[in-house]
């Protein structure tokens, strides 16, 4: 079958995805790929493992074949790594020449705040690129979200849900860990949604005698159990972050995690009642996007193609309200948007 073109160009438009996986990716490229071909007659390129792809000439086909069937696929079928082409002396001009050499004349890269970073980087030195806001932890700025966070939340709810009904039958304390990295975004929002007796968020270092005074309330009003939601970044008001591993990956982030561990020791040893931990870690990224996501990341990679026919380099696209609109990708870097407060003050009112 030919459709038909709006204006046929025979550019070649490739595709990257850097960075932790967000369900949705693969509905961003389904999108890109089908309407960039469809409507403007792009000669669409997969580059694998995100910018190490581009470092080491990893590259695959994108046609119509190849991706159908991917809309409810978690993942990506480019594959993702958190390859930083400037820790190396030559990866930025490696990675420009690769990209012309392969004769790519427009990179839609999808990311969030390290791979759009490198992407600003690039375009700097020449490469086109248009960029599409991924990740679970909602923290890009001048967006109101990012795709794969309703899908984190969705997940992460579930299991607060279930937690729940484990956590009354024994009368215990039951804590979930989970990820957002340095904000609290997944975390404010799995409380409220699932009616955490306390919600622990980064942008608030949290006091552990103010959380067991909240568990002795609750004990007071003869609620034998607690729910305590915890993001992973969260830190004590007068301790240090915790860490899984000090290993830092090439953007320098050491691995996150245990602070509910810690928190659940400190309850215990204060309180004296039986404290149980659950770390959700990547459940939250792995699996099928929400139906919410699906439809984001498929306005977003159509209006990342529109983007690069329109020549808007160096632009994210983004959802204002209702609208997807574009800004300019130097706008968000070295920003992080975090938790709104006054959802923090709404999700207090059912502390305790
Ligand atoms: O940025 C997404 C994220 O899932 C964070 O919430 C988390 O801290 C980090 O990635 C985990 O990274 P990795 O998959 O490398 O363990």
């Amino acid at each position: 079958m030919v459709y038909p073109t709006n204006r046929v160009k025979k550019m070649k438009v490739g595709i990257l995805s850097g960075g932790g996986d967000a369900p949705g990716i693969n509905a961003v490229i389904r999108a890109a790929v089908r309407h960039g071909i469809q409507t403007y007659g792009y000669e669409m390129i997969g580059i694998k493992d995100g910018w190490n792809g581009l470092l080491k000439n990893r590259y695959v086909p994108l046609n119509l074949n190849v991706i159908s069937g991917i809309l409810p696929r978690g993942g990506s079928i480019l594959g993702t790594s958190r390859t930083n082409p400037f820790k190396t002396h030559d990866g930025p001009e490696k990675t420009l020449q690769n990209a012309r050499r392969k004769n790519i004349g427009a990179v839609v890269v999808i990311g969030g705040d390290d791979t759009l970073t490198v992407a600003s980087k690039m375009i700097d030195l020449g490469l086109k690129c248009v960029a599409v806001p991924k990740t679970i932890d909602n923290d890009l700025a001048e967006t109101d979200t990012t795709f794969g966070f309703n899908t984190a939340v969705s997940i992460a709810t579930d299991a607060l849900d279930r937690l729940h009904t484990t956590a009354e039958a024994h009368h215990r304390i039951m804590i979930i860990e989970v990820m957002g990295r340095y904000t609290g975004w997944i975390a404010i929002e799995t409380g409220i949604a699932g009616g955490a007796d306390v919600i622990l968020i980064p942008e608030k270092p949290f006091d552990t005698q103010e959380v067991c005074e909240y568990i002795r309330h609750r004990q007071k009003r003869g609620k034998k159990f607690s729910l305590i939601v915890v993001a992973e970044g969260c830190k004590p008001r007068d301790g240090k972050e915790i860490l899984h591993s000090t290993n830092v990956d090439e953007f320098g982030h050491p691995q996150l995690g245990g602070v509910g561990y810690y928190l659940g020791n400190e309850i215990e040893k204060t309180l004296g009642i039986e404290t149980r931990v659950v770390t959700l870690g990547h459940l939250q990224r792995g699996g099928s996007p929400t139906a919410y996501d699906r439809v984001l990341a498929t306005r977003f990679g159509k209006a990342a193609i529109d983007l690069i026919n329109e020549e808007k380099y160096g632009h994210m696209v983004a959802l204002k309200g209702k609208d997807i609109t574009s800004v300019p990708l130097k706008n968000i870097i070295g920003k992080r948007k975090t938790v709104d407060l006054q959802l923090y003050d709404l999700a207090k009112i059912f502390f305790g």
